[in-house]
């Protein structure tokens, strides 16, 4: 089994040790070692051995006879793997060894070809990309559904009226739908960026060997195209010393991440007693041990948080990559746990905030109530100055202002004031500037594309539902 130390009498590693004397201090076997974290690539690690030795075969680079004894036992090792009978051990580093070593336990002599023309140092570039590009595929799952959620709700509540903010000050009406469709948009240019990062992704670089490509007559071509790459990588340094690929997943879910962290916020904020916009459900609160009233948006607190750890995995990568010279450095090892990381807790930030926007329930009265202060509909009326008595929106504008300084005097809102005190502002204001001041009258003529008015919404749901793929 891999979990005998597979050395050399002297202590040296059996698969690279052939110039050492002594085996290395345990620190350094603790430093170096990676099986801890990328145990996880074993199927990608597979896959991508198979591929390599069905092409070593075809190429008559290895013959029939030890390839496919090499296939049935990387199979064997992938069984044994999945049903948790293998031994991990630090002494062989990595993923990449443990198979190899499990393989020259099972079937001897022949093993030892599989590495013909290849290194760990391409082998990790295409286990890792092939590991990334399956990552994306899911955070893209994952946030269709997402989307899924906001367009279905949104449709729901295209009519329900609540204050727009800017500066978290009560800005102008809108309907609870457009706000909703907003996160709709920021999530469709997420997922364009995630496909537009994975057609770059999509280049194997199987076959780059260490760093210089190979003397063997080797079919690059075959190899990608059998892991289902769109081509070979172009330049065999680039190809062991690029993580863009996991720079650019990074990015994309850093962005994303800002994103589901502004929804969140919004629902925390919403969900308290004093907006009272929302209710959360039972399935993604939690109680307080000291407080019985308490209902606390705990899952949206921890998708608020999360961007934090994701961002920095990005840092993190980032920092490790910048200066490193071409090509492979053993500081490239560092691009995964971190990577691992930020993919699983973005995965669990998608899925609670489908689960909260999905169960959410909306509270139309208490939305509709907080626009009746602030003077939320004062743009409508400049605009209706502008519209009807043909001011200049600068003098239109004073005038409101004006207006707004009156009802805050009398303690009442635009319709509260008379006609008749409008007038001592400006004459010329008829009794027709009432039909704009209600925020339903206000949301209503907001139909221009993209507007909140609750048609235009209902159209932007069509729309989205559309563009949903
Ligand atoms: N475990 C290593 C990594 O993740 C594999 C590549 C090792 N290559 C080498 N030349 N030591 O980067």
């Amino acid at each position: 089994m891999a979990s005998e130390k597979d050395t050399s009498p002297s202590g040296a590693n059996s698969l690279w040790g052939g110039r050492f004397e002594a085996g290395p201090a345990e620190i350094m076997e603790k430093i170096n070692a990676s099986i801890d974290f990328d145990k996880i690539l074993y199927g990608q690690d597979i896959q991508g051995s198979k591929a390599h030795c069905q092409m070593l075969i075809k190429q008559e680079i290895i013959s029939a006879e030890d390839g496919e004894k090499i296939l049935v036992g990387l199979d064997q090792v992938k069984e044994e793997i999945e049903a948790g009978n293998f031994t991990y051990d630090t002494a062989l580093e990595d993923i990449h060894m443990h198979v190899e070593s499990r393989l020259t336990e099972i079937i001897g002599d022949a093993a030892g070809r599989l590495h013909t023309a290849r290194s760990r140092n391409d082998q990790v570039a295409t286990d890792f990309k092939l590991w990334v590009r399956d990552a994306s595929d899911q955070m893209d799952q994952a946030l269709c559904g997402l989307q899924n959620a906001l367009v279905t709700k949104a449709e729901q509540n295209a009519h329900v009226i609540l204050p727009g903010f800017t500066h978290l000050q009560s800005a102008q009406p809108i309907t609870f739908g457009h706000h909703l469709l907003a996160y709709f948009e920021m999530f469709t240019r997420d997922r364009d960026r995630l496909r537009d990062a994975r057609e770059r992704l999509n280049e194997c670089p199987l076959g780059a060997a260490a760093l210089a490509g190979t003397s063997f007559p080797i079919d690059r071509f075959q190899t990608a195209k059998s892991l289902n790459f769109r081509a070979p990588t172009a330049n065999s340094l680039d190809s062991v010393s690029d993580r863009d690929f996991a720079l650019e997943f990074l990015s994309v879910a850093s962005i994303c991440a800002t994103h589901v962290s502004r929804l969140a916020e919004e629902i925390v904020i919403w969900s308290s007693a004093q907006f009272n916009f929302i209710n959360l459900s039972d399935k993604f609160t939690t109680g307080s041990s000291i407080m019985p009233q308490k209902r606390n948006p705990d899952a949206a607190e921890l998708c608020r948080a999360k961007a934090g750890r994701i961002i920095g995995a990005l840092t993190s990568l980032l920092i490790v990559m910048k200066g490193l010279p071409l090509a492979y450095s053993k500081d490239m090892q560092e691009d995964k746990e971190a990577t691992f990381d930020a993919a699983n807790a973005f995965a669990l930030c998608i899925a609670a905030m489908t689960g909260m926007v999905g169960d959410m329930t909306v509270n139309e009265r208490a939305m509709k109530a907080s626009t009746q202060n602030g003077f939320i509909t004062a743009t409508d009326l400049a605009d209706w100055l502008v519209r009807v008595l043909g001011m200049p929106f600068r003098n239109a504008h004073h005038v409101t202002g004006s207006l707004v300084a009156l009802a805050e005097k009398k303690g009442c809102d635009l319709d509260g004031l008379t006609l008749d005190e409008m007038q001592t502002v400006e004459a010329k204001i008829t009794q027709d500037v009432f039909s704009v001041l209600t925020v339903e009258s206000s949301v209503a003529s907001r139909i221009s594309f993209g507007g909140t008015a609750p048609e235009q919404v209902l159209a932007q749901v069509k729309a989205a539902k559309s563009r949903i793929k």
